[in-house]
């Protein structure tokens, strides 16, 4: 696949499709990671003096509600304050803001820049056509450069117009088109968890997290690849629910109970044995460790002796990839769980172990794991996609060899 550094771009416009979809409140950004991934890239196209034009979304934006709605959403998913930090961490380049998502401001903005600069667009959801893919939009931002870099590796999984359609219509007029370093190095490191030969077997799946009903198509996938699914968080009342054990108050989907139980006879998935428990899921007063959970309770943790259980597993694994915490995290009394898993992962020696993006990174990053996984990726979605997909991802694949 072309890579950004085989691209002939000096003094030509260049849209880089970036994620920047960045956690920020009131315009400040508590993780910056993904920007930082996304340096490289750019760069890259600035040392060979390009005029780089970034485009990202940034949260979500539904243009079926009220007008005043969709104003109040467009205030909070504003990108300028990502262009302050991203002109921090470009110290000396030029990086200029366009707040328009189309028409003559943007237009002018991206004629008026020089070779060597950087121009970040405002968030392309502000546009109700970006989602749908809707080809006048992507043909006018495709109108405005020479050339296309994905780097976006967060959004692959989106077939949008600034993710699919604006590619298409360049490759089709026989423009450069290329991944960046962040895809590259992404789709290296997950093609090690989508297909895993023989000898880097025990393959270990880790999967936590709220809902069942959202990791169907990955669990159906692991199965064929993996030995063995662990599973913890939220999604595993519907597991157990299945088995007929009691599960208190604890949150779970009616309607995949069957579908839990179908899955759970391949016998490739292992269930929490004992649970961490509390009375109040918001304001816990009462917290005890119990095999099953009584009415009036509800499960916050994976409990010890799953902990102990889970880190033997883990503990035969040549290749892990884990997408999901055990437990409520981010409360100190219900760390254990996923403390125990990021830790089991951290000591194995020669494993291949890989973090799919989401919560689980964020559990890494906070508890001081992340640098002991041979990858973390900066998406959460897309690496179950292209688990799921064998390796494909509609917004790497449009690039084309
Ligand atoms: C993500 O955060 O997973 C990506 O940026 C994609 O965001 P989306 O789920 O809103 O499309």
């Amino acid at each position: 696949m072309k890579n950004v550094k085989d691209l002939q771009v000096e003094g030509k416009v260049v849209l880089v499709r970036v994620d920047f979809n960045v956690p920020q409140k009131n315009g400040v950004i508590s993780d910056n990671n993904r920007i930082v991934a996304a340096l490289p890239t750019i760069k890259e196209l600035l040392s060979k003096n390009a005029k780089v034009v970034l485009m990202s979304h940034l949260g979500k934006i539904k243009h079926k509600e009220a007008p005043e709605v969709v104003e109040a959403q467009k205030a909070k998913n504003n990108m300028a304050p990502v262009s302050v930090e991203l002109a921090k961490l470009l110290p000396g380049v030029n990086v200029k803001f366009c707040p328009a998502t189309r028409g003559e401001e943007l237009k002018n903005s991206v004629a008026s820049l020089n070779n060597g600069e950087v121009l970040l667009v405002q968030n392309t959801r502000y546009e109700k056509g970006e989602e749908k893919n809707d080809p006048e939009l992507s043909k006018e931002w495709a109108s405005l450069c020479d050339a296309f870099v994905m780097d976006a590796f967060g959004s692959a999984h989106r077939a949008h117009a600034s993710t699919y359609g604006v590619p298409e219509i360049l490759k089709a007029e026989g423009k450069q088109t290329a991944i960046g370093f962040l895809v590259e190095k992404e789709v290296v490191a997950l093609k090690r968890v989508v297909d895993v030969p023989a000898e880097n077997h025990p393959y270990i799946a880790i999967l936590g997290g709220f809902k069942v009903s959202d990791k169907i198509k990955v669990i159906e996938s692991l199965l064929k690849k993996c030995d063995k699914i662990i599973i913890g968080g939220a999604m595993a009342y519907t597991f157990q629910k299945a088995l007929g054990k009691n599960i208190g108050d604890s949150p779970f989907e009616p309607d995949f109970v069957d579908y839990a139980k179908r899955m759970y006879e391949s016998g490739k998935i292992l269930l929490p044995v004992d649970a961490v428990v509390a009375n109040d899921f918001e304001n816990p007063t009462d917290i005890q460790v119990l095999d099953e959970i009584p009415a009036g309770y509800q499960g916050m943790d994976i409990g010890p002796k799953t902990r102990e259980l889970y880190k033997a597993e883990i503990a035969k694994a040549k290749t892990v990839f884990w997408n999901g915490p055990m437990g409520v995290f981010e409360r100190d009394e219900f760390t254990a769980g996923t403390v125990a898993v990021c830790s089991a992962c951290a000591e194995l020696k020669g494993a291949f172990t890989v973090i799919g993006g989401g919560d689980s990174a964020s559990a890494a990053k906070k508890l001081g794991f992340k640098e002991k996984f041979s990858h973390v990726s900066t998406g959460g979605g897309a690496s179950l996609e292209m688990i799921e997909n064998d390796g494909h991802l509609p917004g790497i694949d449009v690039i084309g060899e």
